[in-house]
């Protein structure tokens, strides 16, 4: 199939990319060039979604649109001439996550400002364009090789440089999370089998816990477990400085989006052991300083190394 990624140079765009090309389908992405190379197999189109003129009086038979994050230029690719349209959108597009569990029928953003708000508004327009030819993904925790956002990869990156590592909550405490290259797949499945619908896309709930997860970076850390109660006393702040944390009595449906319908569509996901050693594989080659030029303010700021031996201190 002709398949057109918007976006497509970075993270799960790349994985796409790989992923679709490796299926022997013929692949354009469109980015305005500023970050990661595209791929050089794939055909490159240069512009901004802001205007896609530079895509008109084309057509393919499928869209996956990594970077989306509004009605107006969402609404604008999925007026071009697409079979089908495959959105990477958000469980934030859910007003109640990550405070309770969702499912694919919980209410969604109906207006507002903000990342799920747009995500939301993003997926009625393309809905609207599109009608019964469009599938929204609504991605969890994506991780994985080639991870800017960081998350993983500074926990991953925190172990390899070992000593007393803060662990949050306690080992046995539970997280889900995708895969980027499991993720490709099942877009690229949506997109090969014009599926529509709405799919939460991450790991089954209970797919793995801190203990796991945080144990597979390596052996070069001891790893100190510290109470929810005693990090939020000490004002670590949630989900930035410690990477993927939030206290657990409080977002009590953070790890319980409900990924059946997904699964059921042929979502599958890797072990997480898998994932957290070829993170740790990109960063022993040096996967992090490809990421020079994608906009530091971008990425959260996890703990300093002075805030760590204070946080030590405090507990
Ligand atoms: N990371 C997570 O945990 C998480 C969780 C839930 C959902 N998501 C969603 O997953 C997706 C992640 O995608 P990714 O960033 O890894 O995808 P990507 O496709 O690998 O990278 C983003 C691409 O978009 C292009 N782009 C950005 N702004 C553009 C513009 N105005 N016009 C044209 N191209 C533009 C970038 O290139 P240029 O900058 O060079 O244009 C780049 O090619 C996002 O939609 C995000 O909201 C992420």
């Amino acid at each position: 199939m002709k398949l057109l990624v918007l976006g497509g140079t970075v993270f799960l765009g790349r994985h796409v990319v790989d992923e679709a090309l490796a299926r022997g389908h013929e692949v354009t992405t469109y980015s305005r060039g500023l970050h990661g190379t595209p791929h050089a197999h794939a055909e490159h189109v240069k512009g901004d979604r802001a205007d896609v003129t530079p895509l008109e009086g084309r057509g393919w038979d499928a869209a996956i649109d990594t970077s989306g994050y509004d009605a107006d230029t969402v609404g604008a690719s999925a007026g071009l001439d697409l079979g089908h349209y495959v959105f990477v959108s958000s469980c934030n597009v859910y007003p109640d996550w990550p405070d309770r569990p969702v499912s694919e029928d919980s209410p969604t953003w109906q207006e507002g400002e903000g990342y799920g708000q747009g995500k939301a508004a993003a997926e009625r327009a393309a809905h609207e364009a599109m009608g019964g030819r469009f599938a929204t993904v609504r991605a969890g925790l994506i991780v994985g090789p080639h991870d800017n956002v960081f998350r993983l990869p500074w926990w991953v990156s925190r172990v390899m440089r070992g000593g007393r590592v803060p662990a949050p909550g306690r080992p046995e405490n539970e997280l889900q999370i995708i895969d980027a290259r499991d993720l490709a797949r099942f877009l690229v499945d949506l997109a090969e089998q014009r599926t529509a619908g709405a799919f939460n896309g991450t790991g089954p709930i209970g797919q793995t816990t801190w203990g796991e997860l945080l144990g597979a970076a390596g052996d070069e850390a001891e790893l100190v477990w510290i109470p929810d109660e005693r990090l939020e006393q000490a004002e670590v702040q949630e989900w930035v400085e410690l990477p993927m944390w939030l206290p657990a009595a409080r977002y009590a449906g953070t790890w319980r989006i409900d990924t059946t319908r997904a699964q059921a569509a042929g979502l599958t996901t890797r072990p997480v052991a898998e994932t957290v050693r070829d993170v740790r594989i990109w960063l022993e080659n040096g996967g992090a300083e490809e990421l020079h030029d994608w906009r530091s303010e971008h990425r959260p700021q996890p703990m300093s190394a002075e805030r760590e031996a204070a946080l030590f201190r405090l507990i």
